[in-house]
Formats: C-alpha cells, sequence, structure tokens
C-alpha cells in the first residue's frame, strides 16, 4: 500500500471538514505531518478552531495544528461565510476544543517541515487560498526540495467560476498566491470545479453516512446537509458540489479521477477576471507543463471511499 507524508492547508469551512475527517480516517495511508489553516472561507482564528474542533471529533489529536496567515498577499480578505456559516462549519455545535493550535506560525511550520524533509517526500494538499504556502515559498524557496507534488482544490476552465462569472474562491480570494504555487515548479495536481462539480453529496449518499454510527460520519452528514440546504447550491436532489475531500480522496485512491496536463497562469490584476486560472492544454516551448488538470471525476466511487473510511473511523 503507497503511503505518503501530507500536508493538509485548509480553511474549515463546511467542505475543509469532511476533507479532514476523510484524511483523518485514512491513518492506514496518509501520514499526516501537520494541519496548517488560513484566513478564506471565515477569519483565521475560526479556522484554527475550527480545524481542532474537528480533529476531536475525530479522534486524532495526535496531528498538529497550526494557525496561518490572516489575509491574502495583497488582496483584502473575501470570506465566504454565506456558503459556511457565521462559525465556518455550518450548523455545527461550536465550542472550544480540548486541544488547540500550536504556537508555532502555520509558515513557519511549512518552512520547517519541508526544508529537513526528504527530497519530494511530502504532498502538500491546499483546500483554500494559497497565502501560506506562497508566503513559505517566497521566503524560503528551498521548502520546494521537499515537496512531492501540490493537490489543490481550486480554479475553473470549463465550469465558470463560482465566486464571480471567471474565478473560482479559493484563487480568487488570493489569486497571486495560486500564481506563485502553479509556477513554482512542483507537479500540481489541480481539482478544479470542471471535476468538484461531479462529485455531488446526494440525499442517497448523505443518507449512507447518516446510517453509520461514528462521530465523523455523522458529524460529515451535518456539514453536507447544511450545504444542501442552501439555496445557492442548487436543487436539494442534486446534492451540493464536494469540492475539498476531492484531492485527498485522490491521494488515497489515484484512480478515482483523470487528468490532462497543462500549464495554468492566473490572473491577478484585472477588476473583472481577477482568479481566472488560464488553463492551457497546448504545449508551448515557452510554458512548462507542469499541472494535471482533473478533467474527470468518479462521484460514486469518492462517496463509496469517504462512507467506508468514516465507517471505520472512531466510535464515540
Ligand atoms: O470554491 C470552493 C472552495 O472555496 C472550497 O475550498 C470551499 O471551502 C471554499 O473555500
Ligand atoms: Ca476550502
Amino acid at each position: 500500500m503507497h503511503t505518503s507524508a501530507v500536508i493538509i492547508d485548509c480553511d474549515p469551512g463546511v467542505d475543509d471538514g469532511v476533507a479532514l475527517l476523510l484524511a483523518f480516517a485514512a491513518s492506514d495511508v496518509l501520514k499526516l505531518r501537520g494541519i496548517t489553516t488560513v484566513a478564506g472561507n471565515v477569519a483565521a482564528t475560526l479556522t484554527a478552531r475550527n480545524t481542532c474542533l474537528i480533529r476531536e471529533i475525530a479522534a486524532r489529536e495526535d496531528v498538529p495544528v497550526y494557525t496561518g496567515c490572516v489575509q491574502p498577499m495583497q488582496r483584502k480578505p473575501v470570506e465566504a461565510g454565506h456558503f459556511h456559516g457565521e462559525s465556518g462549519l455550518g450548523d455545527l455545535p461550536i465550542r472550544t476544543p480540548r486541544k488547540g493550535p500550536e504556537a508555532l506560525h502555520a509558515v513557519e511550520f511549512l518552512i520547517r517541515e519541508l526544508t529537513t524533509a526528504p527530497a519530494a517526500s511530502i504532498s502538500l494538499v491546499i483546500t483554500g487560498p494559497m497565502t501560506n504556502v506562497a508566503t513559505a515559498i517566497q521566503r524560503r524557496p528551498e521548502v520546494l526540495r521537499g515537496v512531492r507534488e501540490f493537490a489543490i482544490m481550486g480554479g475553473a476552465r470549463s465550469a465558470g467560476g463560482n465566486i464571480t462569472p471567471s474565478a473560482e474562491y479559493n484563487i480568487y480570494a488570493d489569486p497571486h498566491a495560486a500564481q506563485v504555487v502553479f509556477n513554482a515548479g512542483p507537479p500540481v495536481y489541480a481539482f478544479g470545479l470542471d471535476a468538484t462539480h461531479q462529485v455531488r453529496a446526494t440525499p442517497a449518499r448523505t443518507a449512507a453516512l447518516a446510517a453509520l454510527d461514528t462521530p465523523a460520519a455523522g458529524t460529515a452528514r451535518d456539514l453536507l446537509e447544511f450545504a444542501n440546504a442552501l439555496p445557492a447550491n442548487g436543487p436539494r436532489e442534486q446534492g451540493s458540489p464536494l469540492h475539498d475531500p476531492c484531492p485527498i480522496a485522490w491521494l488515497i485512491e489515484p484512480s478515482l479521477f483523470e487528468f490532462r496536463r497543462c500549464h495554468v497562469d492566473v490572473e491577478t490584476e484585472s477588476a473583472l477576471t481577477a482568479g481566472h486560472t488560464a488553463v492551457e492544454f497546448r504545449s508551448r516551448a515557452d510554458r512548462a507543463q507542469n499541472v494535471q488538470w482533473a478533467t474527470r471525476a468518479n462521484g460514486d466511487g469518492v462517496f463509496a471511499l469517504l462512507t467506508r473510511l468514516l465507517a471505520q473511523s472512531a466510535k464515540a
């Protein structure tokens, strides 16, 4: 069985919460070095608290959490509370977690971990604005030596945008950071809306989670049902798209996704199209094709994996 050393950088966030529950349940395959959190869907203090809360529910307080950047590299913060609720975790009961984040800043953790890890040994999953990772790269470019690949939820091509007509939220929230990561050099596996819209939390799928008797499965079901109840996510029977668990599912079961090699540039300046991902499938001498763009996702397979692993997770 292939095991990966993994760092997850996230902004919980309803779907980040489900992604974390999946990753915490996959302890046989994913060796989690740490979770770094960033301002995004909600403020940095809340994404850190939410991560510690999900970690407690998953009974994985062996994994350290590090609080990160409070605002994007250049743009003003743009939150997405309307999709994630005021707390960032939908209508989940909120309490102060037993164990909080470490004192070390997330960027310093990324620098320490990636500059001391064996070469190309760490899979870096990013499911929020890429501010922490881009800041670490700019502060200490040698962090790239430790990166095996970036697996990011972000961007849109044929699916169009979800925060503006042409931009997906994670890229829009910090386009300068995204441009740094896409063009840093290590392979990027990009799970944009083109793929994540093929993975829907239909009522039948959330019912399968509800039938399990583990805190993680019940929490995942509650988070997904909150998203399904939002009119902005479309008709309930269609199910809301499951964005952030996609890169985690890919790490565990790569065959669930198909990709096309490409180069990606990010619009950072235009008022109209900031955050747009220009996905170029045509090979060009002056453009490294270092990005694998997810074009197909096996929605049934992703949910079967999520249900199987959450069924095995710690009982109450
Ligand atoms: O566009 C979807 C992305 O934006 C997800 O990561 C979700 O959590 C929000 O951050
Ligand atoms: Ca997110």
